[in-house]
């Protein structure tokens, strides 16, 4: 679980993130797929060519979901419980990729907001996002 200071950090940078979270939700997308492109498989259905409406569109959804789970930062399992019965019984991801998405995600906010990436914002982003995803996996068991 995230300290006080740690959720202070995330929901801090994320005020920031929100104002650009269709932008970001792409470009992590982006970056998952062109650095791990295995990831692609999950998504035959869609054209995941770079600025794409559909790359685009589903970058703004996992976006809010992320936006719900900083709005619950006390109980992301309550604010996800939906999203993790879809990836676990419907959708199948195999829980590796989740590490993927999280590592992408952090490197748009990254490249987006330097100079608010210090190592204390890197850690809490990295640990919120890693919470997320063990929501978002713990039906696989
Ligand atoms: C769908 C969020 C990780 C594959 C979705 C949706 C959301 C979401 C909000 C739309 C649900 C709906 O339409 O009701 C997230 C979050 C993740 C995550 C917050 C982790 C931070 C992943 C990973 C993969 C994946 C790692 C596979 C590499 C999919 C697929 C769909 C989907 C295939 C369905 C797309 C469609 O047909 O519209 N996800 N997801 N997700 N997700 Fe995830």
């Amino acid at each position: 679980t995230l300290t006080q200071a740690e959720k202070a950090a995330v929901v801090t940078i994320w005020t920031k993130v929100a104002t650009q979270a269709d932008a970001i939700g792409a470009e992590s997308l982006e970056r998952l797929f062109l650095s791990y492109p295995q990831t692609k498989t999950y998504f035959p259905h869609f054209d995941l060519s770079q600025g794409s409406a559909q790359l685009r569109g589903h970058g703004s959804k996992v976006m809010s979901a992320i936006g719900e789970a900083v709005k619950s930062i006390d109980d992301i399992r309550k604010a996800l419980v939906k999203l993790s019965e879809l990836h676990a019984y419907i959708l199948r991801v195999d829980p590796v990729n989740f590490k993927l998405l999280s590592h992408c995600i952090l490197c748009s906010v990254a490249a987006h907001y330097p100079s608010d990436f210090t190592p204390e914002v890197h850690a809490a982003w990295d640990k919120f996002l890693s919470s997320i995803s063990s929501v978002l996996t713990e039906k696989y068991r």
